[in-house]
């Protein structure tokens, strides 16, 4: 079955993402690539029960933080444990995200790949007070060059920077001039790590399917390194079709 089929027999709430938290670890790693300090507004958006919100002010001293999320469970969840600990700067909404007032965010955790969602919200962070960082991950924000990566994480700060092309923006995250599959590799795995489960199959899966994805995609850019398929893409595209019936190769452009 063609990839696509196979994504879309997936349960919705894979695809969207809605029940995927972050690690706290993972978490503090994001704060220390932002350089979260005290004279900061710190906003999550889509930010689940809200851990975030007690790691940024506990360890990171945060002037103030703010976590929005569409999920009243989760933000009923959040709301107890601020209570709990005595917390008065911290802060949840029940609302979306792409109405909810965030004017005052000197620093934003923005982890969304539903381009709808991308579409409504650069306009309004572009309407924010200057030096403010927009963090994603994974993706950056779709038509902007970012001022800083660790990949997956990418920091786009205002005002926005409009990037000439997909590919100067992908050669600008994987910074290098040409992708090949080590490079693929290395950035899948990254982000693997930075977003999966404790669980080491389900990583190496997630590895495989990203680094494919990704060396697909800048072979269609024009930006994988030579003419020929790796050995080792072509190996990967062989075990997806033969062990897991997934289909790939009808991705790239020939
Ligand atoms: C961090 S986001 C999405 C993560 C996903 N892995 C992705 O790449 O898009 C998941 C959280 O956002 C929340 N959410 C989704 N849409 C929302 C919206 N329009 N407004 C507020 N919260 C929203 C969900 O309830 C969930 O807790």
């Amino acid at each position: 079955m063609k990839i696509e089929d196979y994504l879309s027999s997936l349960p919705n709430s894979i695809i969207s993402g809605e029940d995927v938290e972050l690690s706290d670890e993972t978490l503090r790693e994001i704060f220390r690539f932002a350089n979260l300090t005290k004279n900061d507004i710190f906003y999550h958006l889509g930010c689940g029960k809200g851990n975030s919100i007690i790691i940024a002010l506990e360890e990171f001293m945060v002037k103030k933080a703010i976590g929005i999320d569409n999920n009243k469970e989760k933000i009923s969840q959040g709301q107890e444990s601020l209570q709990k600990k005595h917390i008065t700067n911290g802060s949840f909404r029940h609302q979306d995200i792409t109405i909810s007032d965030i004017n005052d965010a000197s620093v934003i955790l923005f982890w969304f790949s539903d381009e709808k969602i991308i579409e409504k919200m650069i306009p309004r962070f572009q309407n924010l007070k200057s030096g403010c960082k927009i963090i994603t991950i994974w993706g950056p924000l779709t038509g902007h060059m970012p001022d800083k990566i660790d990949f997956p994480y990418i920091l786009n700060v205002i005002p926005f920077k409009k990037a000439e092309s997909l590919r100067d923006q992908m050669l600008a995250i994987f910074n290098t001039d040409c992708i090949d599959f080590a490079v693929a590799w290395e950035f899948a795995d990254r982000y693997s790590k930075a977003i999966g489960s404790k669980n080491v199959e389900n990583d190496r899966f997630l590895t495989i399917l990203q680094t494919l994805v990704i060396w697909i995609n800048a072979k269609n850019l024009g930006i994988a390194c030579g003419d020929d398929i790796p050995d080792p893409v072509k190996s990967y595209i062989g075990i997806l079709k033969t062990f897991f019936n997934i289909e790939v190769e009808h991705l790239l452009d020939h």
